[in-house]
C-alpha cells in the first residue's frame, strides 16, 4: 500500500514542490500553488509489473505503413487548413481558448459531419446535459447527425465505452478539466487530475487509433488548471481565439507535430452556427472606414494564404510626460522601432505624442511585411493626410530607414488586384520578383523618408 503523497502543486504550470510558497519558481504565477495528494500518479514500482520487451523498428520498414494512415477531413476546409490536412489517426489535439468563443460549438460541427459522411464520431461533454448538446446541434441544423453523444466526466467509464464496438474515427472531450479518473485522490480540475485523465485518454487514443480532440479552458485567475500542463502531452495545440464584441474567430495551431504552425483558419459567428470563411480578406475590410487618416491597408500572408488588413492608427499630443503606447494585433516592440526609425531618419517627431494601433478585426500580425504599412498609417494619422483608399502596403523596414523586400510579392498582388486595388506601395527592390503584368500600378519606394514625403504632399 502507498503511503499517501502530499505535494504542492501549481495550478497554473504543474510544477510540484515539497513546501509551499508564494511564488512558482516555474512560471512566475503567485498564489497558484495548492495542496494535491499525489498517491497513484506514480505508477507500481518497477519490481511488481511483469518485465516486457519493448518492440524496436527501423524506420524504412514503416516507409509503405504511414500510408495506411491516412487523414480524415473533418468536413471544415479551415480546420483542416489548420490541422494540417485532417485528423491524423491516434492523434491528440488540444483546443484551448476563453469560455464563451465557441469551442464546443466548433467541435459539434466538425463530429456532425464526420459521423453525416459515416465516421463513428463521439462526442462527450463533461459540462452540458445530452439535451443542451443535442439543442445547440438542432440550432446548428445538425440534430439528424448520427453522433454519439454522453454526459460523462469519469475516465474509466469513458474509456470503457469508446472500447466497445467499432472504434470511433473521432473523440471530442469537452472539456478536460471536467474529467476525473480514480486512479489518483485529487479534485477535478486540479492540475493532478487533469494530467492523469489526459494521460489516459490519450492513452487510449494512441492504442485504438482514434483522433482525440480535448477541450481546454483558458483560464486567467489559476482556480482551476490551465490546459498548459497538457500541452506537452498532445500531439498539435490549437487556439480558438477572437474578441467577444466582434463575429470573427482564428483558429491558430501553437503547436503541430503533424502540420504547419503558420496557417490560420477564419470563422464568423452566424446564429446558426460557424460560418467558414474562406475569403477571409473580404471579411477583414468589409468594414472599412475609407474616408478617415489614419488607416492603411497591409497585403499580408497568413501560412499559405494572403491575407489583406486594415491597420489603424492614432496619434495625438500626449498630456503625459511619458506618451502612450497601446497596441492590439502587432508586436509592441516593433512598433517602438518603426517609431524610432521615422524619428531618427525621416525627421518625423512622435516623443510628444500618444499613439494607439490596431489591427482591425481581431487578427494578430506576426511578419515584418507590416513595417511599411504601419509607418503609412502613422504618418498619415499624424499629418491628417488621407492615404488613397485602392491603395495596398507591405515591406520590412529595416534600422537604417531603408525598404526591405519581404517573400510572395507576387500573391500579395494577386490578392490585391482580385479584391479591386488598384496600386501597391511596396520596396523597390521587389521589382524584379514581379511578372510583366502585375494586375495593378506599383510605387516602389527605397526609403522609408520617400514614403513619408509622399504622404506629407497629400496633407
Ligand atoms: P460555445 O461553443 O458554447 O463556447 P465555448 O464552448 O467555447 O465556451 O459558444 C458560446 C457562444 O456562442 C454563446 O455566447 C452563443 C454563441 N453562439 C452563437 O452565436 N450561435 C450559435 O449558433 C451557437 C451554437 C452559439
Ligand atoms: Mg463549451
Amino acid at each position: 500500500m502507498a503511503k499517501s503523497a502530499l505535494s504542492f502543486v501549481c495550478q497554473n504550470c504543474g510544477a510540484a514542490y515539497n513546501r509551499w510558497q508564494g511564488k512558482c519558481d516555474g512560471c512566475g504565477e503567485w498564489n497558484t500553488l495548492a495542496e494535491e495528494d499525489i498517491t497513484g500518479a506514480t505508477t507500481m514500482p518497477v519490481s511488481v509489473r511483469s518485465r516486457r520487451k519493448g518492440r524496436l523498428f527501423t524506420l524504412e520498414t514503416l516507409t509503405g505503413k504511414t500510408q495506411d494512415a491516412p487523414r480524415l477531413s473533418s468536413g471544415m476546409a479551415e480546420l483542416d487548413r489548420v490541422t494540417g490536412g485532417g485528423f491524423v489517426r491516434g492523434s491528440v489535439l488540444l483546443v484551448g481558448g476563453d469560455p464563451g468563443i465557441g469551442k464546443s460549438t466548433l467541435l459539434t460541427q466538425a463530429t456532425s459531419l464526420l459521423a453525416r459522411a459515416g465516421h463513428r464520431a463521439v462526442y462527450i461533454s463533461g459540462e452540458e446535459a445530452v439535451a443542451q448538446v443535442r439543442l445547440r446541434a438542432e440550432r446548428l441544423g445538425l440534430a439528424d447527425a448520427p453522433v454519439q453523444l454522453a454526459a460523462e466526466t469519469s475516465v474509466e467509464d469513458i474509456v470503457a465505452t469508446l472500447s466497445e464496438g467499432t472504434v470511433p474515427r473521432l473523440v471530442v472531450i469537452d472539456s478536460i478539466q471536467t474529467m476525473w479518473t480514480d486512479t489518483v485522490e485529487s479534485a477535478p480540475g486540479t492540475v493532478t487530475q487533469v494530467r492523469a485523465s489526459a494521460q489516459a485518454l490519450i492513452r487510449f487514443a494512441k492504442k485504438s487509433g482514434a483522433a482525440l480532440i480535448l477541450v481546454g479552458h483558458v483560464t486567467k485567475d489559476g482556480q482551476i488548471a490551465g490546459p498548459r500542463v497538457v500541452e506537452h502531452m498532445v500531439d498539435a495545440v490549437l487556439s480558438f481565439e477572437g474578441e467577444g464584441s466582434q463575429q470573427f474567430r482564428i483558429l491558430r495551431a501553437v503547436k503541430n507535430r503533424f502540420g504547419p504552425t503558420d496557417e490560420i483558419g477564419v470563422f464568423e459567428m452566424t446564429g446558426l452556427g460557424l460560418r467558414e470563411v474562406s475569403n477571409p480578406s473580404e471579411l477583414f475590410l468589409s468594414e472599412r472606414d475609407l474616408g478617415s487618416p489614419g488607416t492603411a491597408v497591409f497585403a499580408g500572408i497568413e501560412g499559405t494564404r494572403p491575407v489583406l488588413v486594415e491597420l489603424q492608427a492614432l496619434v495625438a499630443p500626449t498630456s503625459l510626460g511619458t506618451p502612450r503606447r497601446a497596441v492590439v494585433g502587432w508586436d509592441s516592440s516593433r512598433l517602438s522601432m518603426v517609431l524610432a526609425v521615422l524619428e531618427a531618419h525621416c525627421g518625423v517627431k512622435l516623443s510628444g505624442h500618444d499613439v494607439y494601433f490596431n489591427v482591425a478585426g481581431g487578427l494578430r500580425i506576426n511578419e515584418p511585411a507590416a513595417d511599411l504599412a504601419a509607418a503609412a498609417a502613422l504618418v498619415s494619422s499624424l499629418t491628417n493626410a488621407q492615404l488613397p483608399t485602392d491603395a495596398v502596403y507591405f515591406g520590412e523596414i529595416s534600422l537604417s530607414g531603408a525598404v526591405r523586400p519581404v517573400a510572395q510579392t507576387s500573391a500579395r498582388l494577386k490578392e490585391a488586384a482580385k479584391l479591386g486595388f488598384g496600386r501597391a506601395v511596396l520596396p523597390e527592390s521587389a521589382r524584379g520578383d514581379i511578372g510583366s503584368d502585375a494586375g495593378l500600378s506599383l510605387d516602389t519606394v527605397a526609403g522609408l523618408t520617400t514614403l513619408v514625403a509622399d504622404i506629407a504632399a497629400r496633407g
